[in-house]
Formats: structure tokens, sequence, C-alpha cells
């Protein structure tokens, strides 16, 4: 991992203190080790695939604890106020570690640290954080290390960049049949309740070649499941020359030789078109699964969320979906507690989901983030209220997705086995378009590729099946 590769090549003063960082770690540490966490979404998960492959340019080894690691680094998330206390607790029972193993770091990067109240506590009331830095300051993290290592004070590195995409950053991949692959980053649709504008910033999409070049590659090396993210992928193309968007994005992704399949996550239903829906029908490679967030059932609250659709249209798109693609499926997003929901929101929302019949639900009761603006709303809906609402929500999915399931018996479904299954000896696990566990008796050359199954049985977590 450590040859320089195109992003050193074009940086070689980012090279240069990769270099510098790696001679000092081995005056310093015996085996240089780092323990990295990741908080969140898949799109943390990807700038985390990013920060191993720089570390690893340093001469860091992976640890698989903070115990045994000379840097400590997390990737936080901010989207709700739980993952945040998650982080601060964490962070606090690093403080004995630190004082245990001499010459330990702690860096701390991703959302979180694009929040000032929160860059101030940690200012504050942890002392001993080394290294916090921005989610469009990657780039940056040998220069911050390499101060650190030579005695500097801590560094504090918060954006102020325009948040251009950076190409070409040393990657560390999680695993070798499934990869992400980011086409665009940031964010302009400020819906009300949510962060993620302000911490990732403006939406920008990557040069089309540029992701069907990291596509060859991945399909090159073996990859058989790509994931396309972006917080709205289907706005790609915005603000980039020509008339490139998400549809033609798929449809050169499609056309790429090798026997591999394509997700995409998230689509906003206000830029769902049917030429998207109808590209998605045509293209073989192209899994027949939308996750397609709703956020609520109420016309009311969606307004109230800056959302831009009406059940009415989400539901004319759910509609010409089935259509078009007669396999497709769904999940969604679903927040329970929003500002001002009354119970006839809530029963909306239910009546929603018993409509649509989604495979999976995403849902959350509602975290107010400060700084957005339902942040501000008059929220006066008990908690106990919202929790109990929760629940029912909960056990109206549970039962239709059982329903789903049941359903399944009988029909062969091509799955990707990814690994090993839970049920003993000889059972292999994979995954259906619509990204639902399968369980199967299978062999180990099966795993990283498709293999029919038929279902026998059905539970709630996994179907169950034998090789077709
Ligand atoms: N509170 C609860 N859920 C939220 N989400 C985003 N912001 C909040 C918030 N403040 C949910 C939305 C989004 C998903 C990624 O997280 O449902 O689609
Ligand atoms: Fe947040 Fe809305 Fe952007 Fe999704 S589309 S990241 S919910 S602001």
């Amino acid at each position: 991992m450590s040859e320089k590769n195109d992003f050193y090549n074009k940086n070689p003063q980012i090279w240069e203190m990769t270099e510098r960082v790696k001679k000092l770690l081995l005056e310093q540490y015996h085996h240089p080790a780092v323990f990295i966490k990741t908080y969140g979404c898949q799109q943390n998960v990807s700038d985390g695939e990013k920060i191993k492959g720089l570390l690893a340019s340093m001469g860091y080894e992976f640890a698989d604890s903070p115990e045994n690691a000379d840097l400590v680094l997390f990737n936080t998330c901010a989207i709700r106020e739980n993952a945040e206390v998650r982080v601060f607790g964490n962070v606090g029972a690093l403080k004995p570690i630190k004082s245990r193993r001499k010459g330990m770091l702690i860096a701390l990067c991703g959302c979180m640290m694009q929040q000032e109240i929160v860059v101030e506590k940690i200012k504050k009331s942890y002392p001993y954080v080394d290294i916090v830095f921005g989610t469009n300051a990657l780039q940056q993290l040998p220069e911050m290390l390499l101060r650190r290592l030579s005695g500097e004070k801590r560094q504090f590195d918060l954006d102020g960049r325009d948040g251009s995409i950076i190409e070409d950053l040393p990657l560390c991949r999680e695993e070798g049949i499934k990869a992400n692959l980011p086409i665009m980053y940031g964010c302009d649709n400020f819906c009300s309740y949510c962060i993620v504008p302000y911490v990732r910033g403006r939406e920008r999409s990557r040069k089309l070649e540029k992701i069907l070049e990291e596509s060859r590659q991945l399909v090159d090396t073996g990859y058989k499941e790509i994931t396309l993210l972006g917080q709205n992928v289907n706005s790609y193309g915005k603000g980039l020359d020509g008339s490139v968007d998400f549809s033609c994005l798929l449809e050169e992704m499609n056309r790429l030789d090798g026997d591999f399949r394509i997700r995409f996550m998230t689509s906003h239903p206000k830029d769902c078109t049917e030429k998207l829906i109808q590209t998605i029908a045509r293209c073989e490679k192209v899994y027949p699964h939308f996750h397609l967030p709703v956020q609520s059932g109420s016309n009311r609250i969606l307004k109230q969320m800056n959302r831009h659709y009406t059940i009415e249209k989400y539901l004319s798109l759910i509609d010409l979906a089935r259509k078009w693609i007669p396999d497709v499926t769904f999940s969604s997003d679903i927040i329970v507690g929003f500002p001002g929901e009354i119970r006839q929101d809530f029963e909306d929302t239910l009546s929603l989901i018993r409509q649509v019949r989604y495979h999976t639900l995403f849902t959350f009761i509602y975290s107010p983030r400060p700084g957005t603006k339902a942040a501000e709303m008059e929220d006066p809906v008990p908690a106990e209220e919202k929790s109990a609402w929760f629940q029912e929500l909960l056990d109206v999915q549970s039962q239709i997705r059982g329903e789903i399931q049941e359903a399944m018996i009988g029909q062969t479904v091509r799955v990707l086995a990814d690994g090993k299954g839970k049920s003993g000896e000889g059972w292999l696990s994979g995954r259906t378009p619509a990204n639902d566990i399968v369980e199967f008796i299978g062999t180990q050359e099966q795993i990283g590729n498709f293999v029919d199954v038929k279902i026998d049985r059905a539970l709630n977590w996994a179907l169950f099946g034998h090789t077709a």
C-alpha cells in the first residue's frame, strides 16, 4: 500500500510528509499500529477506506482494539444525537488507555467534527485528543500527524476549503466481494431535520470517467457488487460539463464487461424520474431495488420537512416503478415524532407503509440537530408518546415483512453468496437483490459468486433455502 500512486505523484509535498511520518513512526514505535472505528453511513465507511489507505502509506498496521494501538482514530457521525453521545462515551473511555500506553495518539474526524459546538467541547473537555479534522480535510492527515509526532501542539483542521473533490486517494477497501463507490459528495436539499448539508457541504459530483475507471478496476479485481453512493444519487451530474445524469451513469456502468451487479443509494423521491426508472428496467446489471426514503406519510409533515413532494407524487413513482420493473422492491427511511407531528400524521405514515409494503424500513425517532430549521420548531409531543408510536410502526412493519418473506417460499432467487451462514456447519449466507439475507447449504467455492437458491423457509431476519 505504500507505493507512490497517482495521488502522491500529483501531490509530491504530501508524499514527502508521508515519508517523514513513516520515518518518525519507525523511530518512535516498535510496530506502529492504528485502530480505526467508523460510525454511521456508507459514505463514512467510504471515507474510512481512504483514511486507512493514507495511514497504511505512512506505515501503520491495523490493530483490532484501542489497547493495542499507537493511534486511535474515530470517524464520527452526527446524524442523530445518540450517535454523538456514543462517540463522546467512547472517547472518554480512551483516556485511561492512553495514560497507560506511552506515545498513544487520538484522532477524531467525520461529520461531528464539522460542528463548532462539538469542536469547542473537545478543546475544553477532552485535552488528551491530539488531532481533529473535518470531512474535507482527509488529505491533511499526513501533515497533522507529522506535526504532532514532531512534538507540536494538538492539531485542528476544520475545513475552510471549498470541498473540491480529491481524486485517487489511496484506498484500503473492506473486503473482496462488495465495494462502495461514492459518485457524489455533500447535499443541497436542506431537509429541515437534517444536519448533512451543514457538515458535508454543497453537492458535487465526481467525473463520469473517474467513476467508470474505478468501477472497471473493481470488476477486474473480482468485486461482484458495486454500491454507488451519494446523499441524492438522482441528482448526479448537476454542475458537471455536458448532459451527464444518473441514468447516463447507470447505462455506462451497465455496459462494463463482467459478472457483477450495481446498487445505488440514496434516491430522493423529488428527483426520481420515469426516465431513470426505465433505465433501471433496461439495465440488467442494476438491481431492481430502490431505497426511496419517504420520511413521513403526511403531506403536512413532508412540507414542514422541506421534502418537495407529496404522498400522491411518491405513490405515483412507486406505481411507475412497478409498471416498468415488475420484480422491483423498495426500502425506505421513516422519521417518527417530527416536531408538530400528531396522531393523524403518524396514522398517515402507517397507512402509507401498508400501501407500499416495503421490504425493509429504517426507522428513526426524530432527534433535534442544533443549527437545523426543525430544531427551532415547537415540539410538544412527549418522548414516551413518540416511543409508543415508534413501537407501533415497528410492529406494523414486522407483520408486513413477515408476509413478504413468507410469499418468497417456493421461489428461486439469485443471491450473491458473501460468507458463512449463522445456521451451522455447511451453511452459507447471501443477499438477494432486495438486500434480504438468504441462508443456504453450499460449498466454500460458492462464496463470492452468484447462486440460484430455492427458498424453503422464511423467518423475519432471513430466508432459508437450497441451491436450485
Ligand atoms: N432525526 C432522526 N432521523 C434523522 N435522519 C436524518 N436526520 C435525522 C434526525 N435529525 C434520518 C432520515 C435519513 C436517514 C439517513 O436518517 O430518515 O433519511
Ligand atoms: Fe439530509 Fe435531506 Fe440531504 Fe438526505 S436529502 S442528506 S435527508 S438534507
